[in-house]
């Protein structure tokens, strides 16, 4: 099952809450006859590549379970313990002593507000009745899980890999068969079932190589410096893995904006890097200033060693899209403060509001001169989820790192080896993006009417999301110059405010909470990313149908009306 790298992740009598540690003292118990391994699993079966399930172990400090002296002394141990099925010496794995990174580890975007959502979504089909018949989701940037249908000429050349006997129907267009001919050809056995090269299949990272000599006019990418990988996400911990190191106030910091996308502040917590929040200016569209990265790198001098400044453009969850400028005086920055730049450009398709434009942080960089082209190091990080694509399920993505030293590109290239590869029907997707139909082919027409249209649909969405918002008395909100998010500030009464911190939650979880309870529409609280003191923000993502999306925004400005009077 190498193809989709699916395992299984059976946790034998993993607590759900810290266990009471209790040591045996009796040393002679009666040995109980075994119970058969079956019984020994309870229902907590993940299903995960194996790799990753043994990762994740290793993460919860477990490894000595695969010792085979451990194995056999917890066969005693159970021999021992298990009279009446009283354990006597409690869990290795509690959470006392579990790995404390881990702990504080959040993650907002599938926090509790969606586990909330989930358990509604069941009252509702056992009919419990609500105020609302379905729960909308608008609470992470899935766009097929909001209804956006798949772009055709993709998923005929992912099933043309998956399924090579369907080469020979009529059905498929000669161009998808050709990519499908040449993508097989690539893999071992030619089949997309077989692991690939760690740094992803060859001919594929080339592929990206010239995909992004021709996205930044002609300046040059080298497949050497392309890894694919399992969704950005995947090659941007691997990147801050390889940057973290020190102890105390040598630690590496990791600048990350604020609001931010949360995957930074987990994976930082997770590694137990020292996190430095740069504001975003909401007065001026959530732009980035160099002063307020300058304030935050000084201060955190006091404490840590700032070695890396991430940034998001376009922004998630802000949606604001950095001008040219702006990117050459973060560059500029970098270059002065000695940082590795990370550059996460995931929504790099996604660019609505007029004047705006995506430029990449590689293109600015070599158009800044050999000054900064040959010494700013910089890894940029591309996704097969956003844009018009939207296949978040697929896992396909792509870094291209840039001044890299030789000695720890070879570490970094040990270090994705550890893994195998990442997902081949992934990495097959990720060709198909960055080599779409070319205008003399037969699937150019369709392609570009999809494309076009997921895309305008989108700019339609953005535009009609901040002009709603900005009707509500109590709602302000930006222009969704990009990305697939809003993130408007809302004005909240004292009394709300104390309502909440009474319920012992934070003021834009309850709003959240209670719009999901009264209206059935899930999204994020802005605290869940960061905000400066004193305000509150929801993230909500453009992404439902516009039909849908119109409901949504009339049930937010009732609610907003209805929650403001009920508290003034
Ligand atoms: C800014 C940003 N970076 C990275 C990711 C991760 O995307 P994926 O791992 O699906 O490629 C997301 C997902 O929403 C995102 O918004």
């Amino acid at each position: 099952m190498s193809m989709n790298r699916i395992g299984f992740l059976l946790l034998f009598h993993l607590e759900p809450r810290g266990a009471g540690g209790e040591v045996n003292t009796r040393a002679e118990q009666t040995p109980a006859p075994l119970s058969p391994p079956e019984k020994l699993v309870t229902a907590d079966t993940v299903i995960c590549s194996c790799t990753a399930a043994f990762q994740f172990l290793l993460n919860l400090n477990v490894s000595q379970f695969f010792s085979p002296f451990r194995y056999q002394s917890s066969v005693w141990h159970r021999r021992k313990t298990a009279v009446n099925g009283v354990s006597h010496r409690g869990k290795v794995l509690t959470l006392d002593s579990m790995n404390p990174n881990v702990k504080r580890v959040e993650y907002a975007v599938r926090g509790p507000i969606v586990q909330r959502a989930v358990q509604i979504e069941k009252e509702l089909k056992e009919g419990v009745k609500k105020p609302f018949t379905e729960v909308i989701k608008a609470n992470i940037g899935d766009a097929h899980a909001m209804g956006q249908k798949p772009i055709t000429f993709l998923r005929q050349v992912l099933a043309l890999c998956s399924y090579p006997e369907l080469l020979e129907d009529n059905m498929f267009p000669e161009d998808a068969k050709k990519r499908a001919r040449r993508i097989l050809e690539s893999c071992g056995g030619h089949s997309i079932g077989a692991y690939s090269a760690s740094q992803g299949i060859e001919c594929i990272r080339q592929d990206v190589a010239r995909y992004i000599e021709r996205r930044d006019g002609g300046i040059p990418s080298s497949p050497d410096n392309i890894y694919l990988s399992t969704g950005a996400s995947d090659a941007i911990v691997t990147m801050l893995k390889l940057l973290v190191c020190g102890e105390g106030r040598s630690r590496t910091g990791v600048m990350i904006s604020i609001p931010q996308y949360p995957l930074y502040s987990a994976a930082l917590a997770d590694l137990g890097a020292v996190q430095i929040s740069y504001y975003l200016d909401e007065d001026k569209c959530w732009s980035l200033d160099v002063a307020e990265l300058r304030r935050a790198l000084n201060a955190a001098r006091q404490h840590c060693n700032p070695r890396v400044l991430c940034i998001i453009n376009p922004g998630n969850p802000t949606g604001q899209v950095q001008s040219r400028q702006c990117i050459e005086d973060v560059i500029r920055f970098a270059k002065e403060e000695h940082l590795f730049l990370m550059a996460d450009e995931v929504y790099q398709d996604n660019v609505y509001a007029e004047g705006c434009k995506f430029h990449s942080f590689k293109k600015v960089l070599f158009e800044m001169g050999p000054e900064y082209s040959s010494t700013v190091e910089m890894a940029s990080f591309h996704s097969t989820s956003k844009c018009y694509m939207g296949e978040c399920g697929f896992r396909g993505g792509y870094m291209e790192v840039i001044n890299m030293d030789p000695e720890v590109k070879a570490q970094l290239t040990k270090l994705v080896s550890v893994r195998l590869c990442p997902p081949v029907p992934g990495q097959a997707l990720l060709d198909l993006v960055v080599n779409p139909p070319q205008p003399d082919e037969p699937s150019y027409t369709t392609f570009m009417k999809e494309r076009t249209a997921v895309l305008a649909a989108l700019a339609e969405k953005a535009r009609l999301t901040e002009e709603t918002f900005n009707t509500v008395p109590g709602i302000t909100c930006n222009p969704v110059q990009g990305a697939m998010y809003t993130f408007p500030r809302i004005t909240l009464p004292q009394k709300a405010i104390d309502k909440a911190k009474e319920e012992g939650q934070v003021p834009d979880m309850y709003y959240c909470m209670r719009l999901l309870e009264e209206e059935g529409i899930c999204l994020v609280p802005g605290s869940g990313f960061g905000q400066r003191e004193g305000t509150f923000h929801f993230r909500m993502t453009i992404l439902p149908p516009t039909e849908k999306l119109k409901v949504v925004l009339q049930k937010i400005r009732e609610f907003h009306l209805r929650f403001t009077q009920e508290f003034s």
